[in-house]
C-alpha cells in the first residue's frame, strides 16, 4: 500500500468509491467539504506511516456507516443547528454539571431531576464520567474501561440514549466527557497490550527499560506526584508504560493512526447516542515528542482538527469543548470552529478567586481586557469551580506588569485558600502539594472557599459575586449543581480508601438534600444563595446584551472593582461592576460621564442615577443597563 499522496488523488479515490457505492447525497456533500482538510491533516500526522492511506480510507468508511446509522431525530438536530450556528451563544444558555451517582443515584435519578433542571433554566447538562471503569479508585471515572458500556451502577447505554432524547425534548443538551488521552488499565486494548498482542501494544507507549522514560522525563512535568513520580509506571513484566495521570490511566499512542481510527469510532458511537457536546479531556497531553514538555504540541491541535473533520461528516451538530487547564496562551490555541468550539475559561475562574483573596480586581480586569476575545462561532464556558482543583494558571508576564510575581503569589493564594493565612475566610484543602517544586493546587466547594463554611460575613456575597461574573462575561455559564444551594465541603472522603488520596473529593459531595430542602427558606444560607442566584439567572435570560462574547473593559479607577460593558443594540449596554473589597467603594461621576445619567439596575429592577457617581457595595455586584454616549 503506497503512502498518502500530497496531491488530490487520495481524496478523489475515496469520493469515487463513495459515489459508486451510492452513498447518501448529504453524506457525500459533507465528505466533499471536509475530506480535503482531513486528508491534509492525515498527511501531516501520518504522512510517513505506511498505513496512513489505508487508515484514512477506513476512517471515512467508519464515518459513512455512522452517518447511515444516525437516528433521524439527530439528523434533524444537525439541520436545526446548521440553520442557527450561534445557538450556544444565547443569553438563555446555562450549563449544569454533576456526578450521576452522587447527585441522583443513577441515570434514572437524573431523568427524575429534569423538572428541577428546567426550573433552574439549564440548557446544557454535563454528566461526569459514566462509563465502565475500574472498581475503587478510577479517578472519578476518568479511567475508562469501555466507551460503549455505561458503568452498571449508574445504568445502561440504552438508558443514556433515552435520557439524551428526553433532555433534548426539554431543551437541554447532553454533554459527556471524551476521555481520549488515556484508557484505564482494564480496557480491552490495555489488557491485550499487557498480554503481548502486537497490535494493541502499539496503542500505548511501552518501553523495555528506563532509557527513553528517563529521557522524556527530563522535560515533562509531574501531574499527579502523590500517585507516582514522573510520567511512567512499571508493568509487572518490568517494562515501563506512559501514565501522565494515575498509574492506572495509560496514555494512548496517537502516533499510531490505528488509535485515531479506533477513537474516532468511539466518538461517533457516542454522537449517535444523542450526546451533543463532547468535553475533550486533557487535550494538552495527547501528543508526545522527546525533548519537549509533551504538552500542547502542534500535533495535538492537528489531531483535534482531524477528529473535528470526521464529526463534520458524520455528526455535524456535535461540538467539542476543550479542557486545557494550562497557560492562557495555550488555552486559547485550542479554540476555533475547526478545533474546539467551546472551552473552559480557567483563567477567569482562577482570577475570580485571586481577586476575592487579594481584594484587588486588577489581574482579572487585565485578563478581561486582553484575554477574553475569541474567534467568531466559539464560546467560553465560564465557571466558578469544577470537579477539579483550582490551579493558578495566570500568565506570569501579565502579573509582572502589575508588579505581582507569579511564584510567591501562587504560594500566597494556595496558603490563603487552605486557611494558612491569618484572617483567611476560606476552608479549602491542598491538592497535589509537591514539596520538591513548591507547586500545589487547592480544592473546596464554592461556599467553603468563599467563606460560608467559616461563617465569614461576606461568604454569601462572594458566592453570588463569583457566579455573577460567570453569568455576565459571555459564553455559557456553568453551575456545579449543589453550589446554587451553597453546599459545603464534604470531608468524608478521608475515611474512604479509594478517595482518601485525592482531596478533590472534598468538593464532590453527594446531593446536599438538606440544602435543597432549605432552598425556599430565606433564614438559611441555602435559601438566600438560591434566591439571589436564581434571580441572576432570570435576569441573564432576559438580557440580550449578555449573549455572545463582546466585552469592553471599563476602568472604574478603583483597584477592587472589576468592571466591563456588554454592548447591545443601539448604544445600549450592560455595565457590570463587581467590587471584591470588604467595604463599599465609590466610583466617581467623572468616570461614569461617558454614560447616560439614567441607568437601570437590572438585578434590583430599579432606576439609578449616575450623575453623582455610584456606590459599589462590599463584595457586591451591579448589572446596570446604561446608554453609551
Ligand atoms: C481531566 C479531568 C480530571 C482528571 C484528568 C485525567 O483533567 O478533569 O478530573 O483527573 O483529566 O483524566
Amino acid at each position: 500500500m503506497p503512502h498518502l499522496s500530497a496531491g488530490p488523488d487520495d481524496v478523489s479515490a475515496i469520493l469515487s468509491r463513495l459515489t459508486a457505492a451510492r452513498a447518501d447525497r448529504d453524506f457525500i456533500a459533507g465528505v466533499e467539504l471536509h475530506l480535503p482538510r482531513l486528508h491534509d491533516l492525515f498527511l501531516r500526522l501520518y504522512g510517513d506511516r505506511p498505513d496512513g492511506r489505508e487508515r484514512l480510507a477506513s476512517v471515512v468508511d467508519l464515518a459513512h456507516r455512522s452517518w447511515d446509522a444516525r437516528p433521524a431525530g439527530l439528523k434533524a438536530l444537525d439541520r436545526e443547528r446548521a440553520s442557527a450556528p450561534d445557538w450556544f451563544e444565547s443569553e438563555r444558555m446555562l450549563g449544569g454539571v454533576c456526578y450521576v451517582d452522587r447527585y441522583a443515584g443513577g441515570l434514572h435519578g437524573i431523568r427524575e431531576s429534569i423538572p428541577y433542571f428546567r426550573e433552574l433554566g439549564l440548557t446544557y447538562l454535563h454528566l461526569m464520567p459514566l462509563f465502565e471503569s475500574p472498581e475503587g479508585n478510577s479517578d472519578g471515572g476518568y479511567a475508562v474501561s469501555s466507551y460503549r458500556r455505561v458503568n452498571p451502577a449508574l445504568g445502561t447505554m440504552e438508558e443514556l440514549t433515552e435520557l439524551a432524547a428526553e433532555l433534548r425534548r426539554a431543551g437541554i443538551s447532553l454533554v459527556v466527557d471524551f476521555i481520549f488521552n488515556h484508557t484505564s488499565n482494564e480496557h480491552e486494548w490495555a489488557q491485550k497490550a499487557v498480554a503481548g498482542d502486537a497490535g494493541c501494544e502499539d496503542f500505548y507507549l511501552i518501553f523495555p527499560d528506563r532509557a527513553l522514560p528517563d529521557a522524556y522525563e527530563r522535560t515533562t512535568r509531574e501531574i499527579f506526584p502523590d500517585d507516582h513520580p514522573g510520567s511512567f509506571v512499571q508493568l509487572p513484566d518490568g517494562r515501563w508504560i506512559w501514565a501522565t495521570f494515575y498509574h492506572f490511566q495509560w496514555d494512548l499512542n496517537y502516533a499510531n493512526p490505528a488509535v485515531f481510527e479506533a477513537m474516532a469510532g468511539e466518538m461517533l458511537f457516542l454522537a449517535n447516542r444523542g450526546v451533543e457536546i463532547l468535553r475533550m479531556d486533557a487535550v494538552a497531553f495527547i501528543w508526545k515528542r522527546l525533548g519537549t514538555a509533551c504538552e500542547s504540541l502542534p500535533e495535538a491541535h492537528l489531531l483535534l482538527q482531524a477528529f473535528n473533520a470526521v464529526l463534520r461528516m458524520a455528526a455535524p451538530s456535535l461540538l467539542f469543548k476543550s479542557e486545557a487547564i494550562v497557560h492562557p496562551d495555550e488555552v486559547i490555541s485550542y479554540i476555533s470552529p475547526e478545533e474546539c468550539q467551546l472551552s473552559y475559561n480557567p483563567l477567569q475562574m482562577a482570577l475570580t478567586w485571586e481577586a476575592l483573596a487579594t481584594r484587588d480586581g486588577r489581574l482579572l480586569q487585565q485578563a478581561l481586557e486582553r484575554r477574553h476575545a475569541l474567534p467568531d462561532a466559539t464560546a467560553w464556558v465560564n465557571y466558578v469551580r469544577s470537579h477539579d482543583d483550582i490551579g493558578w494558571t495566570f500568565a506570569d508576564e501579565d502579573a509582572a506588569e502589575l508588579g505581582v510575581q507569579g511564584y510567591p503569589h501562587r504560594r500566597f493564594l494556595n496558603d490563603f485558600y487552605v486557611g494558612r493565612v491569618e484572617g483567611s475566610f476560606s476552608r479549602g484543602v491542598p491538592f497535589q502539594e509537591n514539596p520538591r517544586t513548591g507547586d500545589a493546587r487547592i480544592a473546596g466547594t464554592t461556599a467553603s472557599l468563599a467563606g460560608i463554611e467559616a461563617g465569614d460575613a461576606g461568604g454569601e456575597d462572594r458566592v453570588i459575586l463569583a457566579h455573577a461574573l460567570a453569568l455576565s462575561t459571555g459564553g455559557i455559564p456553568l453551575l456545579y449543581l449543589g453550589d446554587e444551594v451553597a453546599q459545603l465541603n464534604d470531608y468524608s472522603y478521608r475515611r474512604n480508601r479509594a478517595e482518601a488520596g485525592d482531596s478533590r473529593w472534598v468538593h464532590r459531595p453527594h446531593r446536599p438534600e438538606q440544602n435543597y430542602a432549605d432552598r425556599a427558606d430565606a433564614t438559611t444560607p441555602a435559601g438566600r444563595v438560591f434566591a439571589r442566584l436564581t434571580r441572576l439567572i432570570e435576569v441573564r435570560r432576559s438580557t440580550p446584551e449578555l449573549a455572545g462574547n463582546d466585552l469592553i473593559a471599563f476602568d472604574a479607577h478603583v483597584d477592587s472593582v472589576v468592571a466591563f460593558l456588554r454592548p447591545g443594540e443601539a448604544g445600549a449596554a450592560v455595565l457590570v461592576i463587581a467590587n471584591v473589597a470588604d467595604h463599599a467603594v465609590e466610583i466617581d461621576a467623572l468616570t461614569l460621564s461617558g454614560l447616560d445619567p439614567d441607568a437601570v439596575d437590572l438585578i434590583a429592577n430599579e432606576s439609578v442615577a449616575l450623575a453623582g457617581g455610584l456606590t459599589a457595595p462590599a463584595h457586591g455586584v451591579l448589572w446596570l443597563r446604561v446608554g453609551m454616549r
